[in-house]
């Protein structure tokens, strides 16, 4: 496994695993097939609603706490600071654990600044071990940085071949902050699985297209959390360090990029607040 270094000195694994979409009674037994296979980071979030599972996984392991890295985020219905607050606590119990390595705002909406001063308590109370944000653009990652108090360590955003997010990657070198892949793999989407260029470059190393993915990434400095629910694909996913792509792979994969994601809007600005409403009034009819 290769590790970065956060900005407050934490040391967080490249890779790992992450829970989105995986249903509450799947899930144990996939983050279990996930640590069997090596993996020690685990990336899930209050709205994925399998926080609990994710727990009870890593309680059942073999594995001491300490070599875990949990990656957790705080939703957009939690936000404001007394929401959050409660909110974290809330996830500490489900997750079983006295701390969590790294606490992010999960999306930029609603009052999200509330959610910001939650979290720097939690750091300061020890909670929380190092944290940050995601899906923030350019501009709402200064913005925060500039609010911070303690400054954000990650920006966990959507990155793969397709959306490679250059722009944004500089300003968050220029701030410190480390670029964290969601989706590296474009969920699946626009075929990447059978990208002529991708199974190309992986058949020079005897690689997959899967794993030439997250190589660039690697070599291109984002920490990287793909999800399946199949083992052999955990294994895989993980199988990424004893190769290296040369300049002209990097070349050719830096021009599958289309800086475009796989979802037609941005939650930001005012779709972000259309967002927020759509699920705080989803909550409020689910009472
Ligand atoms: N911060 C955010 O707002 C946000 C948003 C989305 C996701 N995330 C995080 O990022 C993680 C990864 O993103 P994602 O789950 O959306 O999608 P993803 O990792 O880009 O893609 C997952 C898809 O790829 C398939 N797959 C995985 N490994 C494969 C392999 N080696 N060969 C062929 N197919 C493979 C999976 O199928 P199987 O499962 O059937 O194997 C699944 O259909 C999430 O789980 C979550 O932790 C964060």
């Amino acid at each position: 496994m290769e590790y970065t270094t956060l900005s407050n000195g934490v040391k967080m694994p490249m890779l790992g695993y992450g829970v989105y979409k995986i249903e509450p009674q799947e899930c144990v037994r996939c983050v279990q097939d996930a640590i069997g296979a090596g993996n020690r980071l685990i990336d899930t979030a209050q709205f994925y609603k399998n926080e609990e599972e994710v727990g009870e996984a890593i309680k059942k392991s073999a594995v001491p706490r300490e070599e875990f890295f949990i990656v957790d985020k705080v939703w957009i219905t939690n936000s404001g600071y007394i929401r959050a607050k409660t909110s974290i606590e809330e996830s500490l119990l489900k997750l079983q654990t006295p701390y969590i390595d790294l606490l992010l705002i999960h999306k930029p909406a609603g009052d999200y600044f509330g959610i910001y001063r939650a979290m720097e308590e939690a750091y300061r109370e020890g909670k929380v071990r190092a944290i940050g944000v995601s899906s923030f653009n350019e501009k709402e990652l200064r913005e925060i940085y500039e609010f911070a108090e303690i400054k954000p360590m990650v920006n966990q955003v959507e990155t793969h071949v397709f959306y490679q997010r250059k722009k944004l990657h500089e300003c968050m070198e220029e701030l410190g902050v480390k670029h964290m892949s969601w989706a590296p793999f474009a969920e699946g989407k626009r075929n990447i699985f059978e990208n002529p260029v991708l199974t190309e470059i992986g058949k020079k190393h005897m690689k997959s297209s899967s794993q030439v993915c997250l190589r660039y990434m690697l070599q291109s400095d984002i920490i990287l959390i793909p999800k399946s629910t199949h083992i052999e694909r955990m294994k895989q996913n993980l199988d990424i360090f004893d190769f290296e792509l040369d300049r002209e792979d990097m070349e050719k994969l830096r021009e599958l990029n289309e800086e475009k994601g796989i979802s037609p809007v941005e939650i930001s600005g005012f779709t972000g607040g259309l967002y927020y409403f759509f699920f705080k009034a989803k909550e409020f009819f689910n009472k």
